[in-house]
C-alpha cells in the first residue's frame, strides 16, 4: 500500500547537496508508488517557539500565525518523515531545529512514524556525522514508537553541486525506492 512520504529539506541552499538528495529520495519513493511531498523549509515562514506555554499548559493551538501549523499537520498525517539537513558546526540546520521546536503542541500525535535522515557535510568521515544524527535522536526520544529506517550520508561535499556523481545519490534513490 502506498505510504505518505513527507520530505523536509532544511538547507538554506535550494538545489544544494542535501536538497538534491531529497529529490533523489523523492524520485525513488514515487517510483515505488508512494504518495510523496517535499517541503523546502526556506520557502516557509516558521517562527521560533517562544515557550509561551499556550500549547503545553493550556492545550491550545500555537498562537503564531505562520506556516508551522500546516507543516506539523503534514508530519502528523505522514507515514514516513524524511528530515534532511546540511551539517552546520556538527549539528542540524537552524531551519530544521526551528521546525522541530514548533512541534511542541502536537508532538504527542507523532506516533509510530518511520523516520529517515539525510545529512550532507564537507567532512568525509561518517563517524563525525554521528553527533548531528544524535540531535535528531533527541527529538525522536520524545515521540511514541518512532522507527529509524536509515541515514543517507552525503559526505565530502562542500559547494552546491558537488553531490553529483557521489554514491549518496544512488543511496538516496534506493532508500526512497525501498519504501513500500
Ligand atoms: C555555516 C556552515 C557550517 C558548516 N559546518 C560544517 C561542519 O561542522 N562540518 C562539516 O563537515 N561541514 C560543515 N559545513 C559544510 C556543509 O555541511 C556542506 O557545504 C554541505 O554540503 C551543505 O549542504 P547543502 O548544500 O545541502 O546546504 C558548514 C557549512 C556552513 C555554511
Amino acid at each position: 500500500m502506498a505510504k505518505k512520504v513527507l520530505i523536509l529539506s532544511s538547507s538554506p541552499r535550494r538545489g544544494g547537496n542535501s536538497d538534491t538528495l531529497c529529490d533523489e529520495f523523492l524520485r525513488g519513493a514515487a517510483d515505488a508508488g508512494n504518495d510523496t511531498e517535499k517541503i523546502f523549509l526556506r520557502d516557509k515562514n516558521i517562527g521560533y517557539c517562544t515557550g509561551c506555554g499556550t500549547c503545553s499548559l493550556y492545550g491550545k493551538p500555537c498562537p503564531q500565525q505562520d506556516d508551522a501549523a500546516e507543516i506539523v499537520g503534514k508530519m502528523v498525517a505522514a507515514d514516513v518523515i524524511v528530515m534532511a539537513t546540511p551539517v552546520y558546526f556538527y549539528t542540524m540546520s537552524a531551519q530544521m531545529k526551528t521546525l522541530i521546536d514548533r512541534c511542541c503542541g502536537r508532538y504527542t500525535e507523532l506516533k509510530n512514524k518511520e523516520f529517515r535522515f539525510i545529512v550532507t557535510a564537507a567532512e568525509d568521515d561518517r563517524r563525525k556525522m554521528l553527533r548531528t544524527v544524535d540531535t535528531f535522536q533527541g527529538f525522536l526520544d520524545c515521540l511514541d514508537g518512532p522507527t529509524v529506517g536509515g541515514v543517507v550520508y552525503g559526505t565530502g561535499v562542500w559547494h552546491a553541486g558537488e553531490i553529483a556523481g557521489k554514491p549518496a545519490m544512488r543511496e538516496a534513490y534506493e532508500a526512497g525506492k525501498g519504501i513500500r
